[in-house]
């Protein structure tokens, strides 16, 4: 393997030799270096990030570690400016050695970005879901790529089962009607059901998607299906009482609910759209945590404006921030309600932060001292994908 053949390289010093010299420091890192650029790209927390320290994931707090890096001598760059040729991340990346960003205020890295970035060597995602990052591009250029696997997966799965009762229970027009100062019962009630009896179902079944299905047993539902390439174990999918159902169409037909937990990649742009919603039940909800370019942002409105779906609910939008116009923020069915949107915070608790922001310290110390990576954490490593969850690959 790769790894076996750069130890007995580095046993031999053949890393001396002038062939392998221009390998060094990309391959090799026997003793921690110093004086590395290190450039994050985080959201600004203004008021509430001063107040609150425990906001970590924002260029105020900085992921709680600034001091850290100072005191071995390296360079931290935070900044919240991530658009254009002219913002400071564009700036910093053609020279940065390692990328921290979020999933929450994306640093896009295209393969453009990739190309000029040439000390990059690492990227962290602090939190899950690295689709900003032009993967592709990254293993062509043998950058790393890697995430805080499970750091925030419980924080989504709580988010996921909220927005289902929101949407199913018809919650967000009772409560402005309550704000609003009226009291009419039956204008809510006429589209609020009990989640007892239903049929969930989810797109993805990994770490989240599980969770979301373990979280709903109490509830009694009618049934509990999943699709996702990776089948579940056997014991894990009997444990929830859970049916795959293979083909996509056929998964949507049968479910008054589906939520998306699956990551953004070539195989999940655009699954969610115009054909494929026409196989959902009439009058289904759709509740997407895992990234808003999964599902087609017009075809998923109209949806919801004719009364295909009763309702749509997340987090996660094709662009973040979301133009103050976006669509997905004021859509709404044919009686007024259905829209449980917010902006992307699922995956960013206070718990969540917390957990992140370890573990990209723990990324970041595993990469200056030279130490192999959690392997769950690594979604490029140094020869490639060594993931199953972002597509099918040979
Ligand atoms: P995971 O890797 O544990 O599970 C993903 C699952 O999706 C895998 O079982 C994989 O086989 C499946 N999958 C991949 N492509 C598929 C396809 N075409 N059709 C059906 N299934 C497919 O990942 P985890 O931790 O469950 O996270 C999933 C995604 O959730 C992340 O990639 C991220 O995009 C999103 N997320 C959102 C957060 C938020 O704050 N809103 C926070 C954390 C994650």
């Amino acid at each position: 393997s790769f790894r076996q053949l750069s130890n007995s390289l580095l046993r031999r010093s053949a890393y001396k030799t002038p062939a392998l010299q221009g390998l060094t420091p990309r391959f090799f890192h026997s003793s921690p270096r110093n004086n590395m650029k290190v450039l994050a790209v985080l959201y600004d927390g203004h008021k509430a990030a001063v107040e609150e320290p425990r906001l970590l994931g924002t260029t105020e707090n900085k992921l709680g570690i600034q001091e850290w890096l100072k005191e071995q001598g390296h360079e931290y760059i935070v900044t919240s400016d991530k658009e254009g040729p002219d913002s400071l991340f564009q700036k910093h990346i053609v020279d940065a050695e390692v990328l921290i960003t979020t999933p929450f205020h994306p640093g896009y890295l295209t393969a453009d970005l990739v190309e000029k970035a040439k000390n990059l060597k690492i990227c962290i995602t602090a939190g899950v879901g690295s689709d900003h990052i032009d993967l592709n591009a990254c293993v062509s250029k043998g950058i790393q790529v890697l995430e805080v696997t499970g750091s925030n997966v419980v924080s989504v799965a709580e988010h996921v089962v909220m927005s289902i009762l929101l949407l199913v229970r018809n919650f967000v027009p009772a409560h402005e009607m309550i704000e609003r100062g009226d009291w009419q019962v039956s204008d809510i009630a006429r589209l609020a059901f009990d989640l007892e009896g239903k049929v969930i179902g989810t797109i993805g079944a990994g770490r989240i998607g599980y969770r979301v299905l373990q979280r709903l047993v109490p509830f009694d539902c009618k049934e509990l299906l999943y699709y996702d390439y990776a089948p579940l174990p056997d014991a894990a999918a009997k444990a929830v009482g859970a049916r795959r159902v293979e083909d996509l169409k056929d998964f949507v037909s049968q479910c008054d609910v589906v939520t998306v937990n699956a990551p953004l990649h070539e195989g999940t742009r655009g699954l969610v759209n115009a054909e494929l919603l026409k196989h959902f039940k009439k009058g289904a909800w759709l509740v997407n945590t895992a990234r808003g370019a999964i599902c087609d942002k017009d075809a998923v409105a109209a949806a919801l404006k004719s009364g295909q779906l009763s309702g749509y609910s997340g987090d996660v939008w094709n662009v973040q921030p979301a133009p103050k116009d976006h669509v997905w923020r004021t859509m709404k069915n044919p009686i007024g309600g259905g829209n449980g949107m917010v902006p992307h915070y699922s995956g960013t608790t206070l718990d969540a932060q917390a957990r992140y922001a370890n573990g990209a310290k723990k990324i970041l110390e595993n990469y200056f001292t030279g130490k192999e990576q959690n392997p769950p954490d690594i979604i490029i490593g140094k020869t490639g994908y060594e993931t199953k969850a972002y597509g099918q690959r040979k």
